[in-house]
């Protein structure tokens, strides 16, 4: 066992799930956003517990993502969420994973490669609704697609999709404008006789504005216990998936006027109690964190000193005199009456919980609690 490791709680999964889907109608599906390994939780352990709690669908990036899923057992629908290029179609077509399409050449290369597997292969199209990344920006382009779909026997229409950009703010008008534009996408390819399976919200539009919840919805972060808006909200009653934790090393008082790690920044103020931790950025323990977090030990809080090594770090153990070589850490979690969200983290790294999540690196292990 390494001297850091990520606890990652299935049952906390569920909960979230269940939170996220008591805000929506009961038919209303779910897909459970796994890509980048599951926003750094494990890709195959996540999918399993969404599935296990009702989720429908599975939303990856890309076909080697979706491929793990398979190689892991895993049966259930898959959405490829990004682009997927002509190498990876035979892939996609065989293990049954479903692209997503927002040209008309892309259709026309993926029906001719199922066309040569003699299989079928169900498509997603995009609609840009003003997210502006990918996805059809014209309905009479999007027309022509779906007419060409019809045609194509080796394809099918299963779902149809767009996605939000700022479903997080306070004031939904924008976020409701994009849901006016894709109910017009909808039309077209219900007058045309097709009836996908509409999404459109995230987590933030998920929770928050259930009037745009159409057939799914894909959650990602508020699976993991992060709010989408950046802070707790009254009510949400998420429940963080992942803590992570690591042990002090070593622990010594340093005289007063010494300098503490790399560059000798922090400057001991006076004779300091300080810890050793073994994690450091190489573990995913961002160095522009360096000076300005803090961890929990003995369920106290205690500031990050100097600056963050590769695989080490100190900590001032002033207010904690009675800790010991061996203490566990909390880096991210909660430790007696005290927690530290990812959001703190992100908040004083300049960047957002997703980030601080899918940072921590493959060399921290996971470990699967049922509780
Ligand atoms: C297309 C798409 N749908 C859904 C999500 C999930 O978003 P969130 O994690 O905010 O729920 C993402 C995340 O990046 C995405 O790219």
């Amino acid at each position: 066992m390494r001297s850091t490791y990520a606890s990652v709680s299935l049952a906390s999964i569920k909960h979230n799930i269940g939170i996220i889907r008591s805000r929506l109608n009961p038919e209303t599906k779910y897909l459970a956003v796994v890509k980048a390994n599951a926003y750094g939780h494990g890709m195959e352990a996540v999918a399993n517990c969404a599935l296990e709690s009702g989720a429908a669908y599975l939303g990856v990036a890309f076909a080697e993502e979706g491929v793990r899923l398979r190689s892991a057992g895993v049966t259930a629908p898959i959405l490829l969420l990004g682009a997927t290029d002509e190498d990876h179609m035979d892939d996609v077509i065989r293990h049954n994973l479903m692209p997503t399409v927002f040209t008309v050449e892309t259709l026309s290369l993926l029906q001719t490669h199922a066309a040569k597997l003699n299989m079928v292969c169900r498509v997603h199209i995009k609609a840009d609704t003003g997210m502006n990344r990918i996805g059809f920006t014209s309905e009479a382009e999007f027309t022509e697609a779906i007419l060409l779909l019809k045609s194509c026997k080796n394809l099918a229409l299963d779902g149809l999709f767009t996605h939000f950009a700022v479903s997080e703010l306070a004031d939904p008008s924008f976020t409701r404008l994009q849901a006016d534009r894709f109910r017009r996408y909808a039309a077209i390819a219900q007058i045309n006789g097709l009836n996908p399976v509409l999404h459109a919200s995230n987590s933030a539009a998920a929770l928050h504005l259930p009037d745009t919840q159409f057939d799914m919805v894909r959650g990602g972060i508020a699976m993991y216990g992060c709010n989408p808006v950046g802070h707790a909200v009254e009510g949400d009653d998420l429940r963080p998936v992942m803590s992570w934790h690591a042990y002090v090393t070593h622990i010594k008082t340093i005289p007063a006027g010494e300098g503490v790690s790399y560059g000798l920044k922090f400057v001991t103020p006076r004779d300091m109690l300080v810890g050793t931790v073994a994690v450091g950025y190489g573990d995913g323990y961002k160095r522009c964190l360096s000076g300005k977090a803090e961890v929990l030990i003995r369920g106290k809080r205690a500031r990050q000193i100097g600056t963050i090594c590769m695989d080490q770090m100190m900590i001032d153990l002033s207010g904690v005199p009675d800790a010991t070589v061996g203490d566990d850490v909390v880096l991210i979690g909660s430790q007696g009456m005290e927690s530290i969200p990812a959001d703190e983290l992100a908040d004083k790294a300049g960047t957002i919980s997703y980030e601080i999540l899918l940072s921590i690196s493959e060399r921290v292990p996971r470990i699967y609690v049922n509780d």
